[in-house]
């Protein structure tokens, strides 16, 4: 045995980033394909009529007709501990917060509802073809604790971390500098890096942390300099106004994270919708990363981001794309791609499918920094293959069957699918779910 696996089907991976790009010449489309698949890797893709040539006899070789391969999904910014609140509406997004989202949170103190619930989170996901994703984890140290063990068994790569709040939260919601630096410490000794899992600096928003707990934050990203920092920026008016007023020394939203030292490369913010271009500028030049999370921006009204300033030339945030599932709608990231060209159609510069798809995909993968991991259809990198098929759904198939080209056939996928076109979903290199 040669230990290769084949995967047979259509497959799109990308060359180069359709936001700099034409869409047309940043991807490579085989109409049929071979992904080769070694101890949990991609070890070859290309048009099987060559690759086929090359393979040792008796390698198994797993059949997609009608499918479509392309990369594992990226969900860049998700709360697991919210799929409880999905739905609940509040008048905004700071009534959210106290009225729903904290409660909600207070219930992660008992661990064996944490784990429960991450659980669920993470057959889920994986069920509608996210295989990465950053998550955020309520201020109690043993929910997110119970969120990597769960992960660990996942085959899922998980980035998360559990919230720093030491102010402006309920009593029952708060740590303090000193216990969430040590409660973090500990998480990043035992998960930092462990399989595919990875730890995040997770401060929750500027309102919730005092300045000692920001320096905590600098200090463990000094000791661990490979660690992720995930926070939240520039969501709505109410809350820009409120962390101004927190602030009155800073010029701006951005000027507060950047005097807290949560810019810069592996920092992803998730929102960013009510920037200056001074803002911009400065995530660009600080390599600082923008979560954007379409469903959740329509369900709280929180506004529309504006990814053409984001992607202006000679810019170029890096900007992946998110659910923030529990403000945000689904956990679908084919749902959150339609809502993405819905958003952007409304700003007035409509997405493409495959910039849509890039997003969701090496976009995201640039954005969390691991562009050489994940993101791709790419030797050596991990084999997180999402096969897309409309057969399920009759409508899609019909609609998806009638499209003109590749692009017309995945902005029907995009806008008419959900999980019944996920035909199958690997996580470096193995198939999901795993047995319950
Ligand atoms: N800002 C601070 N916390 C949150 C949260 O949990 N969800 C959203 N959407 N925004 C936030
Ligand atoms: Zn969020």
């Amino acid at each position: 045995m040669s230990g290769l696996l084949a995967l047979r089907g259509a497959g799109l991976g990308f060359v180069a980033d359709p936001f700099v790009v034409p869409p047309a010449e940043a991807v490579v489309h085989h109409t049929d394909a071979l992904l080769l698949i070694r101890e949990g890797r991609i070890a070859g893709f290309g048009p099987a009529d060559r690759l086929l040539r090359e393979l040792p006899p008796g390698t198994p070789v797993d059949r997609f007709p009608g499918g479509l391969m392309v990369p594992g999904f990226i969900d860049c910014h998700v709360h697991f501990a919210q799929l409880g609140i999905i739905g609940v509406c509040g008048p905004s997004l700071l009534d959210w917060l106290d009225r729903f989202t904290f409660p909600e949170e207070q219930r992660f103190a008992d661990e064996a509802y944490a784990r429960m619930v991450a659980r669920l989170f993470l057959r889920e996901i994986a069920r509608y073809g996210t295989t990465t994703a950053a998550v955020f984890g309520t201020v109690h140290a043993g929910a997110t604790d119970a969120l990597f063990e769960e992960a660990a068994g996942s085959g899922l790569r998980i980035i998360a971390g559990k919230s720093l709040m030491d102010r402006q939260a309920p009593e029952a919601l708060r740590d303090t500098a000193q216990s969430g630096y040590d409660d973090s410490r500990r998480l990043i000794e035992r998960w930092h890096g462990r399989g595919r899992l990875g730890y995040a600096v997770t401060p929750r928003f500027a309102a919730t942390s005092s300045p000692a707990q920001h320096e905590t934050v600098v200090a463990l990203r000094r000791e661990f300099p490979d660690l992720w920092l995930q926070s939240h920026l520039s969501e709505t008016l109410d809350e820009v106004a409120w962390i101004r007023s927190l602030y009155p020394r800073c010029r701006d939203y951005v000027d507060v994270l950047d005097q807290a030292g949560q810019l810069g490369p592996r920092a992803i913010h998730g929102h960013g919708i009510h920037l200056s271009e001074r803002e911009r500028e400065r995530i660009a030049e600080t390599g600082t990363a923008l979560a954007h999370c379409p469903t959740s921006n329509l369900f709280l009204g929180s506004g529309l981001f504006d990814l053409a300033a984001a992607k202006a030339p000679g810019r170029a945030i890096a900007v992946g794309l998110a659910t923030d599932v529990g403000a945000g709608t689904s956990l679908s990231m084919l749902r959150t791609m339609a809502a993405a060209y819905e958003v952007s159609r409304l700003r007035g510069h409509p997405v493409t499918p495959v910039q849509a798809l890039w997003l969701a995909t090496g976009g995201a993968a640039g954005a969390l920094g691991l562009g050489d991991r994940v993101g791709n259809l790419r030797s050596g990198l991990d084999a997180d293959v999402v096969v897309l098929d409309p057969s399920p759904m009759p409508l899609l198939a019909w609609r998806a069957a009638r499209a003109a080209d590749l692009d017309e056939w995945l902005g029907a996928v995009q806008t008419l699918g959900d999980d019944r076109a996920i035909a199958a979903v690997f996580a470096a290199g193995r198939r999901l779910p795993p047995p319950v």
